[in-house]
């Protein structure tokens, strides 16, 4: 049978008071990082698994991840225990929940995300709208490892729901988040704007095409699986057929885009060909400039063969891939540039609080 997909709309601006007093009402029943990594169990090496947990008791915490979370419906009268009347009133007004015959649903995620809360799409794959993504521990594991040192340009490519972008503006002056898909633009300033976030701004289009100048740091968590169904740039997941489109464009982008001294962190799978290393494409995709960057590559093996969102080309072999973050700093002078490899330490403790930060 045909599986039915629906058309979703976006989530609603409203009133900046109206938005905070709601997100505080959350934050004050605790729905925080912390404490839903106590419900649903955390995995060191990859953050926050929100999907494959069941939360082992019930309470106000486990009432929010099932609304938000787990798409389940809940009940008002539960609800109006924990928020007050206005702030219902308002996530209704934002269309984050609907209400019917006592029972509250919600079309979106709303993700607790370190001090920030983030909305997205749902993980049901839903072909109606070009999904932003649900926050998945790659997320968490980049927003983790990123030293919050005071900064003055900060660029998050393909920022989907913003939330690099937004977590960086707590220490920069100015970010800019692009994304080519309209509907990533749409949830970005709306959780910039629950979070009381002014100073990061979000563009529509292709990598650096919207932007000039250069940036102290890039960050970039890109579509990466290799993918024959779908065309890179197309959803929040593919990479084109080598599953690197996206990945090789913005780090050939970065000699121009990065200023001296600056950084760039990457998380992303790299599905490297047997018999070579990431550095070998790095190198190439870098051409003379590679001699300005080192890098610090921190990744695992991961298995990536399977999944309902994509179909891997049958000549990619799965065996060689790593997945993990790639940092690259821009010298003022060229010499041979230093390449180390780490394998991908435990980044968080139990309470999902990330141990250790790639230092900028
Ligand atoms: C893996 S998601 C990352 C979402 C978010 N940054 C996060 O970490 O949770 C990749 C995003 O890249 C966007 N994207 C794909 N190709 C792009 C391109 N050429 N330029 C800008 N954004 C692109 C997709 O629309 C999607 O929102």
């Amino acid at each position: 049978m045909k599986p039915y997909f629906k058309q979703i709309s976006q989530p609603h601006v409203i009133g900046e008071e109206l938005m905070a007093d709601a997100i505080n009402g959350l934050r004050a029943a605790g729905y925080t990082l912390a404490a839903c990594a106590a419900r649903l169990g955390v995995n060191s090496m990859s953050g926050i698994p929100f999907f494959n947990g069941t939360p082992s008791i019930q309470d106000k915490v486990t009432l929010l991840l099932d609304l938000f979370i787990r798409q389940k419906a809940v009940l008002m009268i539960q609800l109006e225990e924990i928020l007050s009347i206005k702030q219902l009133e308002s996530l209704q007004q934002m269309n984050l929940i609907n209400v019917e015959a006592g029972e509250v649903t919600s079309d979106f995620c709303l993700f607790p995300c370190y001090d920030k809360y983030i909305v997205t799409d749902h993980i049901v794959k839903n072909d109606a709208i070009n999904q932003i993504m649900y926050l998945f521990t790659e997320s968490y594991i980049l927003g983790g490892v990123v030293e919050r040192k005071p900064l003055k340009r900060t660029l998050d490519l393909c920022t989907g729901s913003g939330v690099h972008a937004i977590l960086a503006a707590s220490h920069s002056e100015e970010v800019i988040g692009i994304d080519i898909n309209p509907r990533a633009i749409a949830f970005a300033e709306f959780n910039a704007q629950l979070n009381g976030v002014h100073n990061a701004k979000f563009l529509l289009g292709d990598l650096y095409q919207p932007v000039e100048g250069d940036f102290d740091l890039i960050i970039a968590n890109p579509p990466y699986n290799p993918d024959v169904l779908t065309r890179a740039g197309e959803n929040f997941w593919s990479g084109g057929v080598t599953g690197m489109e996206v990945l090789s464009q913005i780090i050939k982008g970065l000699p121009a885009f990065l200023a001296e001294g600056g950084r760039s962190i990457i998380i992303s799978l790299f599905p490297i060909m047997p018999g070579t290393t990431i550095q070998q494409y790095v190198t190439e995709w870098l051409g003379s400039d590679s001699a300005y960057f080192d890098a610090f590559e921190s990744t695992v093996f991961t298995d990536n063969s399977n999944s309902i969102y994509y179909q891997m080309p049958a000549y990619i072999k799965n065996e060689n891939f790593r997945f993990g973050l790639l940092r690259l700093k821009k010298r003022v002078s060229s010499k041979a540039g230093e390449w180390q490899v780490h394998q991908m330490q435990a980044v968080f403790d139990g309470a999902g609080v990330p141990m250790h930060t790639i230092k900028l």
